[in-house]
Formats: structure tokens, C-alpha cells, sequence
């Protein structure tokens, strides 16, 4: 097969049941879904003791070479695709030759079959290899890019794409994915911001523990689970000014209580596998950092698994300025604790020469080749090398509809609705002629976002033109003009403008659909400015001066700057990327056949220059509610308000829903003592929906400075139009422990401020008090 490029695939292949229901979800208010993560799932069971396969592993140890040894810790892409440089042309003759543990980027029963037959035919002991792959949001039936599911704040809903992910890569020969990508992002210049679950360490946490189980499932010996991988450890979100692959540089604290806490939900959930990153941090590249990959991560966590490297990371050392030589930097690399090295070869080519100098010692490499022995094993690949290949099971278990169904009900839970100008939505019955306008309106390639794994970019993503057209009530015409390009160089161009500028005036409503280009987002993908790219925003502008109604469906993977719309148009939705059933999805919203409930799980800021912006920062000694409207010397900019445009957690109903005040059941607590916060909601509008009812605390003082609100609970409920239900969350200090001033993990006593709201910026308070 010729190379192709990532997300391209040529393969054009058209049963295994999904744990639990797959029955679409009703296209009002679901069932509520709590924040609970005690679900029955203990993707962690792998690491149940295992007499026999200690003793497998043992005597097949006994037989190796060294050189079969560093095999077993190399992984190379096959000529797939490819998202760096490729060290080696030749990764057939490396299976052969037994220099190969691992392989990426192939897939297909077929494909996988051919490639696992090299291993367990051609080489003395006949190991299979293990097969990974970046399923990130989907396998072929793909769901709303990371951060989409995200605003979903729904976990049952995030858990099931993974699990139906796994069932697709699974069926395909995949044994592993790299995901879930667990990096906490605050900076949208960064492209990699739609890869994870957004700014908050809670929210993330709890979603990198159900994407775990998802994919792992409760038994890895089953062929429809994979390995997870918890990528990037750690601290990649933190790249300077955005710009991708850059320095890191963030105190400890900061890591410990920002970035560290979902990759330890992740260990927590049994994530069998954990990724290195690119970026150094304290000065150390993170494939080299012993502090991370054994101190934190073996050590104080207990990882059972293996780590892999992040790509040519061993390699990159040496531009890092931490190796003088690829000889040395795998040195480092194999001492700090990494188990596999992807794509570099270092390991392959370097490692038996650094035992012979007595420069790496061999019960290192051990543990490291037998770390990854036992996947194999647990996932049956020595009792049968092929059981994840089964051309069979492939053809009755891709795009299977209960698959794309799931898919369309997560993209409708992940649209934000933004704004709603005197409930301009969902599109009214008189609206009988719908002009859609924008770029985005009938890209197919578009909808499926990045990193969409073995996707098909061109045929079967459903565009939000024909989500329109298949949903429309009788009598509705709808029609499409492209009218500007989102390219970044195609700013003044203008020779669309005139067709559609004609559409949206003999039509009664105008759809906007405008946002990124699908490769705006992603690895390598920075950008300096947050506007729409290309000549979007005079579009915008026109359209606007037309006077018809203008909804606005944002397409990208970051939040983007778009102040002017939010003060011009009358409604805005954020979708995302959201997947192969994308448009069918904001067809359910618009046409108000679902009810919006997402929630943003990322601060949307008014100008790039605000960033890094998020909920959760610090009051600083001058905050700028101590001066007066405009006054001088406090934390302020001089043109541009403090808020963000939409602050974390928000995101509006076709219905409304009202808060009463927090009720607590107590006004003080001791350690291990439980508080009870409670709340009443009212649906008070229209029709039923689900609100995702959210509750943030304040440490007023602490012996280090304190978030002015942190994330500590959430429960996504459905209530019927005029229902009202009382929402209960429980607390004890465990909620309330931090990094103290000495380093050490707890709470400290004092007073809290307490809020429960339909956001992080809304929300009635109470206060209680932690005691000695
Ligand atoms: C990315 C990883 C990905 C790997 C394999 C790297 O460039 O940073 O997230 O898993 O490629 O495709």
C-alpha cells in the first residue's frame, strides 16, 4: 500500500456487543447522568496477579538475546502515515529480523494479519507484536473531537465512545490506542487544546478515568478491549506563548496540582500504558526524567504498566541540548525509566552498546521488555498472535448504525448553545427558506476534526447542509453558498460575497457556519490569533447587514475569538468537530429536536491577548474589584475587560432552569467529616432539558495563595418542563487538599466559600468552615 497521509485512508471496508444499551438516546431530556465515577467497569483488573504468566514470561526471557530484548522495546510506524521523521524505510525487514516489538499506524484485519505473520513466522521465538494506533475519538465511526465530548460534561456519554472506539480499532487488529490524551490545556493558541478535555483539573480527571475504562474495558483478555495510553506525561499543555513542541516551564506545585492530577486518575483508573511528552520540564526533557517516569509515576503511584515515548522524543535530546549523542540520550531515556522508544530507533540501534560499556544496566532493560511481555500476555496474543485480526468480525462490527447513532447523540450533547437572541432557536416553523452560508457548511472532510484516526474524511461525514436537508419539515427549502475561504491567506478575498449575499436575501434565515479548517487544530497546529481565519469575518459582517436572523455554528477545535458575533448575531452554536454524524446532530439542535446541554469545558477569552485566561486563577493582591470602574493601579488591561467572552461551564437551554439558594447541612466540618451542600432546580421554561449543575468551592486562605474557584462536583440532570429536583453534593476535606507551602498533599483549616450555579461564573454562595 502506498503511503498516505494521516487521517486519509484508501481502505474503503465497510459482533461484538457494546456493554450495555445503545438505544439512541430520546431527543429531549435523557436520563440524568451523574458525575458518579464509581461505574462498574475496574479497567484496572489487569493488574491482578498472574503465577502463570509470571512463569510464561520467565522462561521466555531466559531464551533471549539482548538484540531480541531492545526489540521488544522498539516501536516503528509502518509506511502508513506519519506525523515526524521516519528513522527506518525498512520496518518489514525489522519484524523479520525480530528488531521490532510494536508496530503503528496499520490497521486492518488484513493488513495487521500480514504484518503479524513477519513476527510469529519469520523469527526464532516467534513473539507476537503488538499493534497501537492514535484512536482518539473514534476508530471509523468518529465522535466529536476530545474537547467536544468534553462539553458534554457527560461521562457515561464519553465512556461509551471509547468503549465503541475500542470495538471498532479492536476489530481492525488494533491492540492499544494512544489516548486518552489527559494534558490540561489553557491556551487555544495551542492546536492540541481539542485533543483533551479543556482547562480543568476535576473535569479532566474524571473524564481521562471514563475514557480508561471505555477503551480497557473490564478484562484486557477480551478481543474488543485495548490498552489505554495516558499521553503526554507531563505538562505539554503548559507550552510556552502556545506555540507547539515549546519549553515548559512551570513551578512544581503547579505541576503537582494542575497538571499531574488527571494522569494519576488515569494510573488510578488502570491506564495499562503512559506516554512521554515532548517538552522538558525543570530543564529535564520528559523521556529523560527520572523524577516523572520513576519517582512520580512507579514509584508513588504504583504504575504496573509501560511507558513509550512520545515519537522521536529520545532523539530530540539532542537538539534539546540534554545529549550530546542519540547513543546517550537513549542512555538517559532507558535510566529515567522509559520502556519503549516510538519511531526513534535509538533503543535498537544504541542500547546493546551502552550494556557492553556497562552504561545501562540489563535489569533495567528487563523490567522494561518484561513490562511489555506482559500486555501480550494479558491481552492473549501468545495464545493466539491473530485474535484481534479477524476480517469477519472487522466487516459486521465498523459503522455499525447503533455505532453512528452513538455518535450522533455524543455530538448533540457536545454543541454549546452560546447565545440565544429573544429565542431565535430553535428555527422557527415560518422559517421556510434557510440559507446556509460558510465554509464549513458542506465540508465533508471538515466534520471529523483531527486526529480522526481511520476515519473516512470524504464520503461519510454527514455536512450540516445535509443534516438540514434530511431533517427539514416539509416545505422548507434550504440551499448552500460558500461566499469566503477560511484559508489564513485568502483575507480580502471577496469574490464569493456576491452569491451569497443573494441567497441570505431571499431567505428568512441565515446559517453561518464558519470556524477552522480541520488541520487548524491538532499537533503542529498554533496559532498567534484566535479570529475566524480567512476571509470569514467580512462575511460575517455582511451577512449581518442583511438584516435576516443570523445563527452562527461555529466548526473548530479552540475556542475562537468571536466578541463581534457575540454582540451581533442572534445565536450562536458551538460545534466543534463533532464527527461522522455531525451535521445530522446541529440539524437536532436547530430544528429543536434536541435540547442543547453542553457546557464549555474551556474559557472562551474575548482576545488572544487575554490568555492565558481560566476560572480558575488567582485573586493577586490587586484585584480589580478593589479599585473603581476604570481605576489605575489594580490587575486590569487598559482596553479590554478581565472576563472572558463565555466563562467555564456555560452554555444556555432552549428551556431555563432556576436556582434556589445552597442549603449545607452543617456550617463547619471536621477532617473526614462529610458536608452537605444542596440546591433546588426548576426547569421554570418551555420544555424539557438537562442542565449540568455545577459546584466550585473557595480556600479564603491558605499557606499558599488559593484559586479564587475550583471545580469539586458537577451532575448533569434532566428535568421536565415546570420539574423540579433537588441536587445533593457531599464533600469532605479530601475534596479540599492541595500542594501545601511544605510540599505535602492536604487541606488546611479555614474558612471555604461555596457556590452551586449553572457555571463558574454564576452560582449562589454559602460559606462553611474546616475545622482542626
Ligand atoms: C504525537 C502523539 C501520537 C504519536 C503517534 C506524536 O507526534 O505527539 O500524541 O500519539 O505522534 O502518532
Amino acid at each position: 500500500m502506498p503511503p498516505i497521509s494521516r487521517n486519509l485512508t484508501s481502505a474503503t471496508l465497510a459482533t461484538l456487543l457494546v456493554a450495555g444499551s445503545l438505544a439512541p438516546a430520546p431527543l429531549t431530556a435523557a436520563p440524568a447522568a451523574t458525575a458518579s465515577d464509581k461505574a462498574p467497569v475496574d479497567a484496572a483488573s489487569w493488574q491482578r496477579a498472574d503465577p502463570a504468566m509470571d512463569r510464561f514470561i520467565a522462561d521466555l526471557m531466559v531464551k533471549m538475546t539482548l538484540d531480541e530484548k531492545t526489540g521488544q522495546l522498539t516501536l516503528l510506524t509502518s509506511n502508513w502515515e506519519s506525523t515526524g521523521p521516519t528513522m527506518r524505510d525498512s520496518y518489514k525487514e525489522d519484524i523479520r529480523a525480530g528488531r521490532v516489538g510494536a508496530i503503528f499506524n496499520a490497521y486492518t484485519a488484513k493488513y495487521t494479519r500480514e504484518l503479524q505473520a513477519l513476527a510469529v513466522e519469520g523469527t526464532r521465538l516467534k513473539i507476537p507484536l503488538l499493534f497501537g494506533y492514535d484512536v482518539i475519538h473514534g476508530h471509523r465511526t468518529i465522535f466529536p473531537i476530545s474537547l467536544g465530548e468534553a462539553a458534554s460534561w457527560d461521562l457515561q456519554a464519553i465512556e461509551k465512545a471509547a468503549r465503541i472506539s475500542a470495538i471498532e480499532a479492536s476489530a481492525e487488529g488494533i491492540h492499544w490506542t494512544f489516548s486518552p490524551m489527559v494534558d490540561i490545556a489553557r491556551d487555544p493558541r495551542w492546536g492540541r487544546i481539542s485533543e483533551g478535555a479543556g482547562e480543568d483539573v476535576y473535569l479532566g480527571s474524571l473524564i481521562a478515568k471514563a475514557r480508561v475504562r471505555g477503551y480497557q474495558g473490564g478484562d484486557l483478555s477480551r478481543p474488543d478491549t485495548i490498552l489505554a495510553t495516558a499521553k503526554h506525561f507531563a505538562a505539554y499543555g503548559a507550552a510556552q506563548a502556545g506555540r507547539d513542541y515549546h519549553t515548559v516551564d512551570i513551578s512544581e506545585r503547579t505541576m503537582r496540582d494542575v497538571y499531574l492530577p488527571p494522569f494519576k486518575a488515569a494510573a488510578d483508573a488502570g491506564a495499562a500504558t503512559f506516554m512521554t511528552a515532548f517538552n522538558e520540564y525543570d530543564g529535564v526533557p520528559a523521556s529523560g526524567s527520572h523524577y516523572l517516569l520513576t519517582d512520580v509515576l512507579r514509584k508513588k503511584w504504583g504504575f504496573k504498566g509501560f511507558v513509550v515515548t512520545d515519537y522521536t522524543s529520545i532523539n530530540e535530546m539532542v537538539p534539546h541540548g540534554y545529549a550530546k549523542d542519540l547513543k546517550q540520550a537513549g542512555e538517559q531515556a532507558m535510566r529515567a525509566g522509559v520502556d519503549m522508544d516510538m519511531q526513534g530507533a535509538v533503543f535498537m540501534e544504541n542500547l546493546a552498546k551502552s550494556v557492553a560499556e556497562g552504561k545501562v544496566d540489563t535489569a533495567r532493560i528487563d523490567a522494561a521488555v518484561k513490562a511489555i511481555l506482559e500486555m501480550k500476555y494479558r491481552l492473549g496474543l501468545f495464545d493466539d498472535p491473530y485474535r484481534y485480526a479477524d476480517a469477519a468480525r472487522e466487516k459486521a462490527t465498523i459503522y455499525k448504525p447503533a455505532f453512528l447513532e452513538a455518535a450522533r447523540d455524543v455530538a448533540r450533547k457536545s454543541i454549546v448553545l452560546l447565545k440565544n437572541k429573544d429565542n431565535v432557536l430553535p428555527l422557527a416553523a415560518s422559517a421556510k427558506s434557510i440559507a446556509v452560508i460558510g465554509p464549513l457548511g458542506n465540508s465533508k472532510e471538515d466534520m471529523i476534526g483531527s486526529w480522526s484516526a481511520a476515519g473516512d474524511r470524504r464520503t461519510r461525514p454527514v455536512t450540516l447542509l445535509e443534516g438540514l436537508q434530511a431533517g427539514a419539515p416539509k416545505g422548507t427549502t434550504i440551499a448552500y453558498a460558500k461566499g469566503a475561504s477560511y484559508h489564513f491567506d485568502d483575507v480580502g478575498k471577496t469574490d464569493g460575497f456576491a452569491e451569497a449575499l443573494a441567497l441570505a436575501e431571499k431567505s428568512d434565515v441565515i446559517i453561518a457556519a464558519m470556524g477552522e479548517h480541520w488541520n487548524m487544530t491538532g499537533e503542529a497546529a498554533s496559532r498567534t490569533s484566535l479570529d475566524l481565519p480567512g476571509n470569514q469575518q467580512a462575511l460575517l459582517e455582511a451577512l449581518e447587514k442583511t438584516g435576516k436572523p443570523v445563527i452562527l455554528v461555529l466548526m473548530s477545535g479552540r475556542p475562537n475569538s468571536i466578541e463581534w458575533a457575540d454582540a451581533n448575531v442572534d445565536a450562536i452554536l458551538e460545534a466543534w468537530y463533532p464527527g461522522t454524524m455531525g451535521g445530522h446532530a446541529i440539524a437536532d439542535i436547530l430544528y429543536g429536536r434536541y435540547n442543547p446541554s453542553g457546557k464549555l469545558p474551556v474559557t472562551f477569552p474575548r482576545t488572544v491577548g487575554q490568555v492565558p485566561i481560566h476560572y480558575d486563577m488567582k485573586n493577586t493582591g490587586r484585584p480589580i474589584e478593589l479599585g473603581a470602574p476604570g481605576a489605575k493601579y489594580v490587575s486590569r488591561y487598559l482596553n479590554t475587560p478581565n472576563t472572558p467572552l463565555y466563562p467555564f461551564g456555560y452554555g444556555l437551554s432552549y428551556t431555563s432552569f432556576t436556582y434556589s439558594p445552597v442549603t449545607l447541612d452543617r456550617s463547619k466540618i471536621r477532617p473526614g467529616e462529610p458536608l452537605t451542600a444542596s440546591v433546588t432546580v426548576t426547569n421554570s421554561g418551555p420544555r424539557d432539558g438537562e442542565e449540568v449543575v455545577q459546584l466550585y468551592v473557595r480556600d479564603l486562605v491558605g499557606s499558599v495563595t488559593r484559586p479564587v474557584k475550583e471545580l469539586k462536583g458537577f451532575q448533569k440532570i434532566g428535568l421536565k418542563k415546570g420539574e423540579t429536583r433537588t441536587v445533593r453534593f457531599t464533600l469532605t476535606d479530601a475534596d479540599l487538599a492541595f500542594t501545601r507551602q511544605d510540599m505535602s498533599w492536604g487541606s488546611e483549616p479555614g474558612a471555604f466559600k461555596l457556590w452551586i450555579g449553572p457555571s463558574s461564573a454564576e452560582g449562589s454562595e454559602a460559606s462553611f468552615e474546616l475545622t482542626e
